[in-house]
């Protein structure tokens, strides 16, 4: 079998020991010959990459691994790029979660106020990687599952049309290996019909391959539970904020109770619920659960792995979830079919939206890149729900073209997060000064 080249773009990112032990777990179906890591913070990333290092030696030698902050170094002779940055990093991403509260609305990394600030700042930072691997690699892929990824796949629309990047979302993924947990089956047994954008869908259909409907029983369970269940099926959603969400989807599928939802849409239906929930400890959000936890836990792994100069007895966990990245490499590789639920331009699949909104719907992938399935008409209500938040995502690009102040504003008071013109306005001003030159410049 063809061994492929890899870079992974936002080394340093707390979810990249994760996605490489995945990847060493998945030789057997997509071989390595080179695995790079990329980022643009050297010292962050060097902890990581000398760790992996030392842990590649020992476990998978025939990989030419390397990490480096050059782009030439790093975009040259490669297939894919898996990318994952955060412009920014954890201490914007605290910024996102807590200027919001300031003004009475939740703070979310890509929901609400926090995503449109995080937005602006990563489309500069993701056009630049889009490009490097255009410059060194022509032919590679980017696999893209930087966040915002409704505001991100939506740049690319408009400013990158003909890349190779392919936008992707763990959380249809996740919420699926719940819902197979639920059925007593096997995530790939299972086989769904969605649509909706990015942190914002509906399940329509979950059916085996024998073609047996499970919407009705899941439905029951999530009704009562959400979607929490009795085993932990990944690594990554467990810590008690997000038991919290998959238990909320209980009062989401009460709206509306003939689709499952998407956990996300917590925060366009109850917003005044998490903000209650968020202003009894507006100086701990997500980004400091995360800062003190995951993101320690890998440093301190990473640190300790390279005192002992062993990964031996310390490898890091395996992020198991994560096989659809490499199933989706596999896809155009080797023009699997695989079926996978993705950010594309909608041009029809969703009858009744329009054709140049981004957004997820189940596609097959082979070697040419995604084409979706088509879902049909949606109800009104998610109908209005979604245009109402394509719009702001559209906005916020529009903003970031024409450094148009306006436009950053309307988005905002467009938001179903944000109460009025005048709270979207003071939330405006306060996100330009704490963003300072990672926006561009509005006028
Ligand atoms: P992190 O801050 O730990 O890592 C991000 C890394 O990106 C940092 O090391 C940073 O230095 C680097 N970076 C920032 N700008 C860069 C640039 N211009 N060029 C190169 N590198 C750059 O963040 P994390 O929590 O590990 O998350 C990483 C990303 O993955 C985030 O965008 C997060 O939202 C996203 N994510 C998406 C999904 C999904 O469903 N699509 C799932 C999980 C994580
Ligand atoms: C899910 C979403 C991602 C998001 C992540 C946040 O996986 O699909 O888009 O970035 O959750 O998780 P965290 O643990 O960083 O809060
Ligand atoms: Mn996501």
């Amino acid at each position: 079998m063809k061994k492929f080249s890899v870079v992974i773009a936002g080394g340093g990112s707390t979810f990249t020991p994760g996605i490489v032990m995945m990847m060493l777990d998945n030789l057997e179906r997509f071989p390595l010959k080179t695995l790079k890591l990329y980022d643009n913070d050297g010292d962050r990333q060097g902890i990581l990459g000398e760790a992996l290092e030392i842990l590649l030696k020992e476990q998978a030698p025939e990989i030419d691994f390397s990490y480096t902050t050059d782009p030439a170094a790093a975009f040259t002779d490669v297939d894919f790029c898996m990318a994952h940055i955060r412009v920014g990093k954890y201490a914007m991403r605290e910024k996102d979660e807590k200027v919001p509260l300031r003004h009475g609305v939740f703070g979310q990394e890509t929901c609400g106020p926090g995503g449109i600030a995080y937005g602006m700042r990563s489309i500069t930072g993701m056009l630049e990687i889009i490009d490097y691997m255009e410059k060194y690699s022509p032919e590679c892929w980017m696999l893209n599952y930087s966040n915002p990824a409704a505001i991100v796949a939506e740049a690319c629309r408009v400013l990158r049309p003909d890349s190779k990047v392919l936008n992707i979302c763990d959380m249809p993924v996740g919420t699926l290996r719940r819902m197979s947990q639920i059925v007593g089956k096997k995530p790939e047994e299972l086989e769904v019909r969605y649509f909706g954008l990015n942190h914002f869908g509906w399940w329509t259909s979950v059916k085996d391959k024998e073609g047996h409907e499970y919407i009705n029983q899941i439905r029951d369970y999530v009704s009562e539970h959400g979607y929490l269940t009795q085993i932990e099926v990944d690594t990554q959603h467990t810590d008690p904020s997000w038991q919290e969400t998959h238990k909320k989807a209980k009062d989401i599928l009460a709206v509306t109770p003939e689709y499952l939802p998407n956990t996300y849409l917590k925060y366009y239906l109850y917003p005044d619920y998490v903000f209650e929930h968020m202003k009894d400890h507006p100086e701990f959000t997500r980004a400091n659960e995360v800062m003190q936890g995951r993101e320690k836990n890998v440093f301190d792994h990473a640190r300790q792995i390279i005192a002992n100069g062993s990964a031996e007895g310390i490898a890091f966990d395996i992020d198991a979830h994560a096989t659809f990245i490499v199933d989706l490499a596999r896809a155009i590789a080797f023009n699997t079919h695989e079926r996978m639920v993705m950010i594309v331009e909608n041009n029809g699949a969703i009858a009744n939206f329009p054709d140049d909104a981004m957004v997820e719907v189940p596609c097959i992938v082979g070697t040419d890149g995604p084409e979706a399935l088509t879902q049909g008409q949606i109800p009104a209500f998610q109908q209005a729900l979604m245009f109402q938040q394509v719009t702001v995502e559209k906005l916020v690009v529009e903003a970031y073209v024409e450094n148009s102040y306006q436009k950053m504003w309307q988005a905002l008071t467009l938001s179903k997060t944000v109460p009025s013109a005048q709270v979207a306005k003071e939330l405006l001003d306060d996100l330009i000064a704490e963003n300072g030159d990672t926006w561009p410049e509005l006028h």
